[in-house]
């Protein structure tokens, strides 16, 4: 089978059946949410501070790695506030004409998310610079002579716009957002807590040990936690009591080729790339991703992150570096140690 198709760690969003279940473990209020603190402490003021002026909560854009929790944060702010959300994404967003649709169509105070902001077309983008600013948008409408500018009034809304890289906005928008949150890696401890929830809403024992290792295991990411619970309940339903213990927990994760640091077999090709044909590195990012045979964009935004809260690879000013440990957890035997510590500490950023 190829590998890809059965990838954990995926960008894409899940299968019908699989959304549909995760969104049923997703949570819907403020106190449910698990981690990212400082992001959702700050954003309980914004939501009560407009809610007591009866004015629409200023633009948020959230960034950071796929998988973090930002639709269900944006979905919870849109509940919090008692309004309606609207979930689109820039990709899908193909005219300008579609965006204006979906704007004239918000009431006072609702939120509109965009997720993949980055990707909104230039014409699209333009839009939204007025509807942000000022509630209205304009429209031309005909062409040539006969064309005419209409100036549509907008309802008082919300956009929450999500990316998982901040720097490929256009300053323009990006300014254009009051509140700016960035979304890190969840810490083992978030984790295991999301880990329990999930397994109480899906009606699975699971004990300590379990959680533990599935914690340590899900690259800092519940949705990567999520979908690992699940196939962990399908092992064990089939080949063990239909309870989740250490021994099945085991057995499901090297099944799925996925270690006991989290990594599956494209991290381990990456940062045996690196090792085997460019000693260590540095390494240009571009240079890695022809050679894997990803997208550039793909490893920076998903791969990467773990990798280096992992502690695996550093970024330096002249390329990606595996650091000691890689070469350890491969079982090579790593450089002589000064002049690679050296370089990570010169340049790492
Ligand atoms: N499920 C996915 N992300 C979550 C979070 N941050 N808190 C609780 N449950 C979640």
């Amino acid at each position: 089978m190829d590998e890809n198709e059965n990838r954990i760690v995926d960008t894409q969003a899940a299968g019908f059946e699989e959304d549909r279940q995760d969104f049923s473990l997703r949570p819907r209020k403020l106190a449910e949410y698990i981690g990212q603190k400082g992001v959702t402490e700050n954003l309980k003021v914004f939501i009560d501070a407009a809610k007591l002026r009866g004015e629409p909560l200023d633009h948020v854009l959230f960034y950071g790695p796929p998988g973090l929790g930002k639709t269900t944060l944006a979905s919870i702010i849109a509940a919090e506030l008692g309004v309606d959300i609207r979930i689109t994404s820039g990709p899908a967003i193909e005219r300008a004409g579609d965006l204006a649709a979906l704007l004239t169509n918000l009431n006072q105070g609702d939120v509109l998310f965009i997720d993949e902001i980055h990707r909104l077309n230039r014409a699209a983008e333009e839009i939204l610079y007025s509807a942000m600013e000022d509630y209205e948008i304009d429209m031309i409408v005909g062409k040539g002579p006969s064309a005419k500018s209409y100036r549509i009034p907008l309802a008082g809304f919300t956009l929450i716009g999500a990316t998982t890289r901040a720097g490929s906005l256009s300053a323009p928008l990006r300014d254009r957002f009051g509140v700016i949150s960035k979304f890190d890696l969840y810490t083992q401890g978030e984790l295991s807590q999301i880990i329990r929830r999930s397994a109480g809403l899906l009606e699975i024992a699971i004990d300590e040990a379990s959680l533990a290792e599935l914690s340590a295991r899900s690259r800092g990411t519940p949705r990567v936690a999520n979908r690992l619970l699940k196939r962990v309940r399908d092992f064990s339903q089939v080949q063990g009591s239909g309870a989740i213990d250490k021994e099945i927990t085991d057995t499901a994760l090297s099944s799925l080729g996925i270690d006991k640091k989290g990594l599956e077999g494209l991290d381990r090709d990456i940062l045996r790339l690196m090792i085997e044909k460019f000693g260590g590195g540095p390494v240009g990012i571009d240079t890695i991703a022809a050679s894997i045979g990803e997208e550039r964009v793909t490893i920076e935004d998903v791969y990467e992150p773990y990798l280096i809260q992992a502690g695996f690879l550093h970024r330096t000013k002249q390329g990606r570096v595996a650091s000691r440990d890689a070469w350890v957890w491969l079982g090579l035997e790593p450089p002589a140690e000064p002049q690679q510590a050296q370089l990570e500490i010169e340049f790492s950023e």
